[in-house]
């Protein structure tokens, strides 16, 4: 510990199928907080299982995660991390098909104190945030697509976690829907000092991080830095 980063990964190693599958063969991704890194590479190269291992969802088989000061190989409450460290936006969106999109939304609240009326109030404003006002009501097989991903987007800034994970967050988004999300994530990076890890197989998207991390057959391969993260502001409040 102690490094200053916010995430560090180091040497993970990860293999589905009784090991036939090596999704990940060593693979170290250390982030600074506040950073906005996007992470690239062709389909099948272990971006989402890196991301599920940092949030917590999955264990590596070897390696080690410190996430925002937690070893997650030592940690006992490992809910609470996703709780309170991490939000992640899924590839998939998971959304649970019989809440509607505001009840989605609050699904991580459970895991902090709020009472209901909060709740349904920062549903709300989440909601609006993501461009679904008037939408807070209607179930995932109601809306299109890209209206999905944007609860799934709302759901995964729910708790004002201070990082972020992203699977494609743009990925089944028509370019002004993504553009409004794009610009919404550095809104948060730079007023809230958000620390964004992004998926993306969009080069032009990728191009809008600090830093974009290349990984190819479970490793990561290239780190190029774009830019320098901004100074964190803290006076404005976007939540
Ligand atoms: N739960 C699982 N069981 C078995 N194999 C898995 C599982 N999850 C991932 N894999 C395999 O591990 C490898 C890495 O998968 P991963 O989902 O991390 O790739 P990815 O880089 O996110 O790809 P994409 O760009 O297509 O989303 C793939 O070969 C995949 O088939
Ligand atoms: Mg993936």
């Amino acid at each position: 510990m102690s490094s200053g980063h916010i995430i560090e990964a180091r040497g993970l190693v990860k293999k589905f199928e009784g090991g036939l599958i090596p999704a990940l063969q060593g693979a170290d991704l250390l982030v600074d907080p506040g950073e906005f890194v996007a992470i690239v590479g062709p389909s099948g190269c272990g971006k989402s299982t890196l991301l599920h291992i940092i949030a917590a969802l999955d264990r590596p088989d070897e390696g080690s995660v410190v996430v925002n000061g937690h070893e997650l190989s030592r940690e006992r409450h490992l809910d609470h991390v996703r709780g309170h460290d991490v939000g992640l936006i899924f590839q998939m969106h998971n959304l649970l098909p019989t809440l509607s999109a505001s009840e989605n939304v609050q699904v991580p609240m459970f895991e902090i104190k709020l009472g209901a009326r909060a709740r349904r109030a920062r549903a709300d404003e989440l909601l609006e945030l993501v461009g679904l006002k008037g939408k807070a009501r209607q179930r995932p097989t109601q809306l299109s697509g890209g209206e999905r991903q944007r609860v799934a987007n709302a759901r995964a800034l729910a708790n004002e976690a201070p990082i972020l994970l992203a699977d494609e967050p743009t990925g089944s988004l028509d370019s002004k829907s993504g553009e409004h999300v794009l610009s919404l994530l550095e809104r948060l990076r730079t007023e809230r000092g958000l620390t964004i890890v992004m998926v993306t197989h969009a080069m032009e998207i990728a191009a809008r991080a600090d830093r974009i991390v290349r990984m190819l057959d479970g490793r990561v391969v290239g780190d190029e830095r774009l830019r320098e993260a901004p100074a964190v502001r803290t006076a404005a409040s976007v939540w």
